[in-house]
């Protein structure tokens, strides 16, 4: 369909086409040039983590973090509220993934719920940042998981630049992943990277990311026969992709404050509608609006609004409908209806709007009048 008002637009300027042109006309290392480390520790010092490994995208950046952590058995912690890849990667990896409810305020996981579904074959927690906001209840599972041994992996895919209390999205966990992914806060079309303080996992993860091989020089420029010491992938990011995240890196905060523009001008717009719930800031926090989703008083509700702007030509998604229910989780794994209430509830009354740094104040204005009028 042709959109009138794409959910999300990608911001670019002319120093990312020169910055993937200089490695194209460089004629070598498309692969494992030197951006791929100058990315790895650019995000590492971002984000206050010791290492950082570069990925194909997020979903391998994850799938990785769980092998490197020998999450290969057992149950992990995941909320349904997320995108697939989330659980996916469990499943993956070769353990089980066990389906979380949420809170109703930044939809992450409800710390209640997860210690009501520990048990003696618990591996880890991932708890997910939804949309560029940190889940508040960040600081508590942290702890849970430190309490009963666990690890914690955070999906901070959707969050880079969010922070909460000084402490940013990506520094809750033991390891976390963010995605470059083209919806996300910066992109280079797909992407992923991986962050750790620990150094034994820093070192699998790099064996993950390149068939096993032990990479003391690099291979496409040496003679030495390096040496394969266990099972990998080809999960590599290319040197063009890091060149492209390194020159969107530089632009993230001004990204981030012309997104904060728009959710506030959306705010101001619909926050006046008892009937519309906006999305909320912690205190201490940055909400970097990598989504801007509301709630409506209910699905019916929901539902009408969505029709009315896909007849205007305006894109909506319902980010999440939740995981369990989908065919795949419900025939292999045997999730039904009714077995997350409060995940299915928040699911059914979600919209997520369009929002991006060229966004139109016109266009706000047009989407908010008709959301106002329905409800
Ligand atoms: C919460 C979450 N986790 C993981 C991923 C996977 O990232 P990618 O699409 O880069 O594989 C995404 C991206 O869409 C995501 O939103």
């Amino acid at each position: 369909m042709n959109w009138k008002t794409p959910l999300f637009k990608i911001y670019w300027e002319n120093d990312d086409i020169q910055s993937i042109t200089n490695v194209i006309k460089r004629g070598s290392y498309w692969t494992t040039g030197p951006e791929i480390e100058q990315l790895e520790n650019k995000t590492a010092k971002y984000i206050g983590k010791k290492h950082a490994v570069t990925f194909s995208s997020g979903t391998s950046a994850l799938h990785a973090a769980l092998l490197a952590h020998d999450i290969t058995n057992g149950e992990v912690i995941v909320p349904s509220f997320t995108f697939i890849s989330t659980a996916n990667t469990v499943i993956l990896a070769g353990a089980r993934p066990v389906f979380t409810e949420i809170e109703d305020e930044t939809y992450g996981l409800d710390s209640e719920d997860v210690k009501n579904k520990i048990t003696k074959k618990t591996k880890a927690i991932i708890p997910v940042h939804i949309g560029g906001r940190i889940c508040k209840e960040i600081k508590a599972l942290r702890e849970i998981a430190d309490d009963h041994k666990l690890i914690m992996i955070e999906d901070a895919a959707e969050s880079l630049g969010a922070h909460l209390n000084k402490k940013m999205a990506g520094n809750y966990g033991q390891t976390s992943i963010f995605s470059f992914c083209q919806n996300k806060i910066i992109t280079s079309g797909e992407g992923g990277i991986t962050l750790t303080d620990n150094k034994n996992v820093y070192n699998k993860l790099k064996l993950i990311r390149s068939h096993g091989r032990v990479e003391q020089e690099n291979f496409f420029s040496t003679t030495k026969d390096l040496d394969y010491i266990q099972i990998g992938y080809n999960y590599r990011m290319s040197s063009l992709t890091a060149a492209l995240v390194l020159s969107q890196m530089k632009k993230i905060n001004k990204i981030i404050k012309m997104r904060k523009n728009k959710a506030q001008y959306y705010n101001q717009k619909l926050s006046k509608n008892n009937n519309i719930k906006i999305p909320t800031e912690l205190k201490n926090s940055n909400h970097v609006y990598q989504m801007y989703t509301i709630q409506l008083k209910n699905k019916q509700t929901r539902d009408k609004i969505q029709q009315k702007l896909t007849r205007e030509k305006i894109l909506t998604k319902i980010y999440f409908n939740p995981i369990h229910l989908k065919t795949y989780y419900r025939q292999k794994h045997g999730y039904k209806k009714g077995d997350l209430p409060k995940t299915e509830k928040i699911s059914g009354k979600v919209l997520t709007l369009p929002l991006y740094p060229t966004l139109k104040k016109t266009e706000i204005d047009h989407i908010t009048k008709i959301i106002n009028k329905m409800c």
